[in-house]
């Protein structure tokens, strides 16, 4: 039996009182119907709708008739269980090529070495006289 699979952004569509899907776990409900009859309120469902409503629907505390409830407005999975965790971004670089500020420091160290060897010089003649 093949399951169906839904993607976060197809979740994200059904996110209105009239077309109202919610993801528990790694499950995606179908609670357009139900909302009416959910002892907890229409409202806090339409609050979640089209989202990952795990963290309240634990927080209510639900019983296991509930649970048992649950599984007759079951969707399919949600892709998201499957979505690798690792990032694409690549972490910022400090030594990629030369930064300005240490180019800066070389030719500003050049500058004070050829500062220095013209004043030895200069006192050098100086002290001739
Ligand atoms: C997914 C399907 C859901 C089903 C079948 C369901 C079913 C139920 C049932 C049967 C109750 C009565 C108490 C109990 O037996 O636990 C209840 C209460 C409650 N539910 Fe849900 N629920 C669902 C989703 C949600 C979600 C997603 C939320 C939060 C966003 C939620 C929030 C609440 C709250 C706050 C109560 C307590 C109401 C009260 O005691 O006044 N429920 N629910």
């Amino acid at each position: 039996m093949s399951e169906t699979i839904v993607s976060e952004s197809e979740l994200a569509q059904h996110n209105s009182i009239d077309d109202l899907w919610v993801a528990v776990e790694d499950k995606v409900y179908n609670l357009t119907q139900f909302q009416f009859e959910h002892p907890g309120g229409s409202d806090i469902l339409v609050e979640v709708a089209g989202k990952d409503a795990t963290e309240e629907f634990e927080d209510a505390g639900h019983s296991e008739d509930a649970r048992e409830m649950m599984e007759s407005y079951l969707v399919g999975k949600l892709e998201d269980s499957a979505k690798p965790k690792s990032g694409k971004k690549k972490p910022p670089s400090l030594s990629d090529g030369s930064s300005p500020l240490s180019s800066y420091l070389v030719y500003g160290g050049i500058a004070i070495g050829v500062v220095i060897i013209a004043c030895v010089l200069l006192n050098r003649r100086t002290c001739k006289h």
